[in-house]
């Protein structure tokens, strides 16, 4: 059993638990996530490791409640406990000395944006996230980033915070000079928004990495749930990845595999049962959130 030691929403329907997990605290690097069950026979949830404390013992987990399994996880309150935290899983993120990173997160994907975007600051780069969300109540980590970064950026659907529209159209201002202009690209986000940012990337022959968040299950490499195609080659997120170049992957398979389990999720969020995982959690079946 794992401890939830905190649990506090961050935006509408997203929760920041602090859980107390000695040895994934201690041996987990950026990139990484676990696979979360709340109880026997519960779906497995595939979370990024959003950070980590090695000395406490603790890491922390951001997970944004939309399905049936992802609800009863964030409904846990502090004191409560988790059945399985299994990991570290999937590979760490592979880290240079580029320069001017760009960090683009798209709702909930700023939550494994984040740990990126640290990593990169650490290791000598000059961090510049774009954040976007539907409204200034759905953006999360602002003042996290804005920690180590030279500068967050923000755009929102609505207006209601930073630049009104997408995140690429900061991108598309900082590709033209406008702004600080990459040397390396992370994004994370819905798949959309991952493909518009390497299509513009690519001419630009900007390097750009993305965190995929297929469907996930046992987060080994044994049952192909997350199986993605980068570069004409079958790839399992959960151990090849879950981090690729973004001018590689098969965007337009990603999001088919995607849409696989849409009508038992809605009858297990209806039903109120605790079975199907994403790598995001936002769908659920399982992937990462
Ligand atoms: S989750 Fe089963 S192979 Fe990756």
């Amino acid at each position: 059993m794992f401890e939830v030691l905190s649990n506090d929403p961050l935006a509408p329907e997203v929760h920041r638990l602090v859980v107390s997990a000695p040895r994934v605290a201690k041996a987990r690097r950026p990139g990484q996530f676990v696979i979360v069950r709340l109880d026997e026979g519960c779906e497995r949830i595939p979370l990024t490791i959003a950070d980590a404390d090695a000395g406490a013992g603790t890491i922390t987990l951001i997970l944004h409640a939309i399905g049936a399994s992802t609800r009863a996880i964030a409904a846990t309150p502090a004191g409560g406990t988790l059945r399985d935290v299994a990991g570290p899983l999937g590979k760490p993120t592979h880290l240079e000395r580029w320069g001017n990173v760009a960090c683009i997160g798209g709702g909930v994907g700023t939550a494994v944006l984040y740990p990126l975007a640290k990593a990169a600051a650490e290791a000598g780069n000059k961090v510049y996230p774009v954040i976007g969300a539907r409204s200034a109540d759905m953006l999360i980590l602002a003042d996290e980033l804005a920690e180590f970064a030279e500068e967050v950026y923000i755009a929102t659907d609505d207006g209601s915070r930073g630049r009104k529209g997408l995140v690429t159209v900061v991108l598309e201002e900082m590709l033209a000079g406008k702004l600080p202009r990459p040397d390396a690209v992370f994004a994370v986000g819905p798949v959309p928004m991952m493909s518009a940012v390497a299509e513009l990337t690519r001419p630009a022959g900007v390097p750009t990495i993305v965190s995929l968040n297929p469907i996930m299950i046992d987060g080994t490499g044994m049952c192909g749930g997350c199986r993605v195609t980068v570069g004409g080659e079958t790839k399992f997120a959960c151990v090849d990845g879950p981090e690729f170049d973004g001018h590689l992957v098969d965007f337009a398979g990603l999001a088919s595999r995607l849409k696989m389990y849409r009508r038992e999720e809605a009858a297990a969020t209806e039903a109120h049962t605790c079975r199907l995982g994403r790598a995001d959690g936002v769908s659920e079946k399982p992937s990462r959130e």
